[in-house]
């Protein structure tokens, strides 16, 4: 199948020669007509193409809600407390959150962050969604305007925001980011033997399908390449994800004080110049993984496991943990004690209460087993 975003890419590769890969991933991703998230066709969920820890049921948000309560104490309470989720899909982890009823919520600003209008759009058939402008509070010097101190004064919260980009300001509170990196568009290169060299992508004589070609790496690419993964021997790839180290560097200056947390698959750049770069690129569809990332663009998922290593050249994380060991310091075994409790008091009446509660024992065996989301990583970056 030639979908119009391979017509598209072939229409550029004429006008100017091979592409680098991020401008195609970019654009098979998030362009709004045909893009596979951008045009609202692709996204997380049981009716989706694949299932983030929020969309295997409420019990991700549950647990989130807990974070959130120790991280809003180890700030002293602030009110407003600002969570940013970035990378909010349809919002089903911001309903869950909330349906969790934190002990944060009155003093809780929370900012949706989402590139697709096709998927904010959906923020508000759920959620409270409310006009920025009313969310936040005037700060000092700003004139007074009655409504907006209304909605932003103190102990108003939840108040719900969505936006497509990160706020202009800085917060007091969390950017959280689940599953957003590894969505974010990057660069191929390649160890040759006389150095590295980078994947663009070209066509087949003077048609489709795409091709790869290997073409000398810029010198800021090769000496960044050297410095990921200076062992890298002759046919090793890595990604260069300048995309996510840019987000990390825009996420940090955005908290004032709180920190920064990125939950998703992760490795270190040696790890993945050792594996075959087919493993750490991946293409999802229906549940099922899809076909070769050049194929198709638009109709599938592509996504690429994480590098730590170059987020780290932002700035080193505070701590890493394994999503398991994360969910279980914020009191999991605790939700699932208390699901297995309610089940056996109400699983002769069987309502909604009660299947919740019984979900949540499968739930968590989804959210830690350690070949699956429990592997993934819980990246923190302490502001302040
Ligand atoms: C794999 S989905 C994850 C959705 C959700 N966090 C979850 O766990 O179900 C990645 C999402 O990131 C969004 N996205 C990509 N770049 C973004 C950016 N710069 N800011 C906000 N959202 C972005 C995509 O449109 C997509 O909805």
């Amino acid at each position: 199948m030639v979908t119009p975003l391979d017509r598209e890419v072939a229409a550029r590769i004429h006008r100017h020669g091979p592409i680098s890969c991020a401008p195609v991933i970019d654009l098979a991703l998030y362009d709004e007509d045909h893009g596979f998230y951008g045009s609202g066709a692709g996204g997380a969920g049981r009716r989706g193409d694949f299932l983030t820890s929020p969309e295997v049921g409420p019990l991700f948000g549950a647990v989130v809600a807990r974070a959130l309560d120790t991280w809003w104490d180890e700030l002293g309470r602030p009110d407003p407390f600002t969570v940013i989720e970035a990378a909010a899909g349809r919002g089903m982890l911001a309903r869950t959150v909330l349906l969790a009823e934190p002990r944060c919520a009155p003093a809780l600003t929370y900012l949706l962050v989402e590139r697709s209008s096709a998927l904010r759009a959906e923020h508000g058939v759920h959620l409270p969604v409310t006009d920025p402008s009313l969310a936040f509070p005037p700060r000092a010097g700003d004139d007074d305007d009655e409504d907006a101190a209304g909605e932003g004064a103190a102990g108003t919260g939840p108040r719900v925001v969505s936006l497509a980009e990160l706020p202009a300001f800085a917060v007091v509170g969390v950017v959280l980011a689940n599953e957003l990196l590894d969505n974010l568009a990057f660069g191929l290169v390649e160890r040759g033997r006389d150095g590295w060299l980078e994947v663009r992508l070209s066509l087949t004589g003077d048609d489709l399908p795409l091709v790869e070609t290997l073409v000398p790496a810029r010198q800021s690419d090769a000496a960044l390449a050297d410095r990921l993964a200076p062992d890298a021997g002759p046919g090793a790839r890595i990604p260069l994800q300048r995309a996510a180290a840019d987000w990390l560097g825009e996420a940090l200056a955005r908290v004032e004080r709180g920190r920064v947390v990125v939950i998703d698959y992760a490795s270190t750049a040696p790890e993945l110049a050792a594996r075959p770069w087919v493993q750490w690129v991946r293409t999802y569809r229906e549940h099922t993984p899809g076909a070769a990332p050049w194929e198709e663009l638009g109709s599938q998922d592509i996504t690429c496991e994480v590098d730590q290593t170059q987020l780290s050249l932002v700035r080193e994380p505070d701590t890493v943990f394994d999503q398991a060991a994360f969910l279980e310091a914020h009191g999991l075994a605790e939700l699932v004690a208390e699901g297995r409790r309610l089940w056996s008091e109400r699983a002769h009446i069987g309502d909604l209460q009660a299947l919740r509660a019984r979900s949540r024992v499968a739930e968590s065996k989804a959210l830690v087993d350690p070949a699956g989301l429990g592997g993934f990583r819980v990246l923190q970056w302490v502001v302040g």
